[in-house]
């Protein structure tokens, strides 16, 4: 089984620590759609496995595609490939765009998880972030979604910036707990150089909160998402029983997926690639129909080696000794175990039935 994922490559608005690629110009969005549908024809060979469980729209802003460019997307994906009957397919979702019109249009393509980027509930933070939304307008989205029949419904959340303290990420944390949503991603705010919190941060008009801040917090998180039933089961992302999200979780399994559009990466087992950052160009190239418009890169044995130790160290479902052995020279496996014994000893990192997992101690210091 494999995964699509469809890059969307456009905000309303600029958010202020954002450096995914998007841009603010919808100009070019009608032609961006199409060179998408003919991405899908030069890449019909990309997949072995044309079984398709998931489909995930992401961004930017997917939820500011017309009904029609996403109908339009899946119908070629439908067409081409065999999309199991209970394909998770998830759209991202900014709260300021979920009209009940827009939820209707979701239902009617047969959406069934939305990703809802709330952020945060502090007014003052989300004009910082320079969000497009009010913190009211972001719980009566997921409202309105769940009253419109969205039942697998995921929220993000990002901590550790200048606003955040432990007594208002309680509050925070509450506030995402009573919307009864089935699963929650949450960040720790990165400062991205090539952002306006990047810039603002070098010519010292920002500050970075101290990592034992945001630590204390993350702990929190893990404390009481879990009181309510989250499961843990990777550093960022908590889900309650049977929602953990299928197509993240296969990319962390190492699974095999095709990334659609400007700046999308692929994953074949062997191989990783990535389009070109830049939606004029992608547009161009992709119907040159040369394969200027993305970069490959066959990954070594070492890098294969260091992906799975570092995505499955992440997960609950940790990093299989036997995996290791049956996938990796001998040489690898041994300065594994080497490696991790210390961390082992340090109580960071348990070993039960040939499985490495992290535990909560200190654990900061390992993610970073
Ligand atoms: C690229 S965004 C797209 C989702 C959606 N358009 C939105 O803005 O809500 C994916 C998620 O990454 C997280 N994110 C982006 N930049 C980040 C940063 N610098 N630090 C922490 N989290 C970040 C946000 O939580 C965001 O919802």
């Amino acid at each position: 089984m494999s995964g699509i994922y469809i890059h969307i490559p456009f905000c309303k608005k600029a958010c202020h620590y954002c450096d995914f690629h998007f841009s603010t110009s919808l100009q070019n969005k009608e032609a961006l759609v199409k060179s998408i549908l003919t991405e899908i024809d030069l890449r019909i060979n990309y997949l072995q496995d044309k079984n398709i469980k998931t489909i995930y729209f992401g961004g930017g802003t997917p939820s500011l595609l017309s009904e029609k460019e996403s109908f339009l997307i899946l119908e070629k994906i439908y067409k081409l490939y065999n999309v199991s009957k209970d394909a998770e397919i998830t759209f991202e979702c900014n709260p300021d765009d979920l009209s009940d019109d827009k939820l209707k249009e979701l239902k009617r393509l047969e959406v069934n998880r939305l990703s809802i980027g709330l952020q945060s509930f502090d007014e003052e933070e989300l004009i910082w972030m320079n969000r497009a939304h009010t913190a009211k307008e972001s719980e009566a989205s997921v409202k309105r979604a769940q009253d419109r029949g969205f039942e697998n419904i995921t929220i993000d959340l990002i901590y550790g910036s200048k606003f955040s303290n432990i007594t208002n990420w309680k509050k925070t944390l509450d506030k995402a707990i009573a919307l009864e949503v089935k699963h929650i991603s949450s960040y720790n705010l990165t400062i991205e150089e090539k952002t306006k919190l990047g810039h603002d941060f070098k010519v010292k008009k920002e500050i970075a909160i101290d990592d034992e801040k945001s630590s204390e917090m993350f702990l929190e998180m893990i404390d009481r998402l879990e009181k309510n039933k989250f499961i843990h089961y990777e550093i960022s992302n908590f889900g309650k029983e049977g929602f953990f999200s299928t197509h993240n979780s296969n990319y962390w399994k190492g699974e095999h997926y095709l990334g659609l559009g400007p700046s999308a990466h692929s994953f074949d087992g062997t191989s990783r690639q990535w389009n070109i950052a830049n939606n004029n160009l992608y547009i161009k190239q992709v119907s040159e129909k040369t394969e200027a418009y993305f970069e490959k890169e066959i990954l070594t044995e070492k890098e294969r080696f260091n992906e799975y130790v570092l995505t499955s160290l992440r997960t609950i479902w940790g990093i299989d000794l036997n995996y290791l052995k049956t996938n990796f020279n001998n040489d690898f496996v041994k300065a594994f175990v080497n490696q991790v014994n210390n961390y082992i000893k340090q109580e960071q990192v348990v070993v039960k039935d040939a499985t490495y997992t992290l535990t909560e101690k200190e654990n900061y210091s390992l993610i970073k």
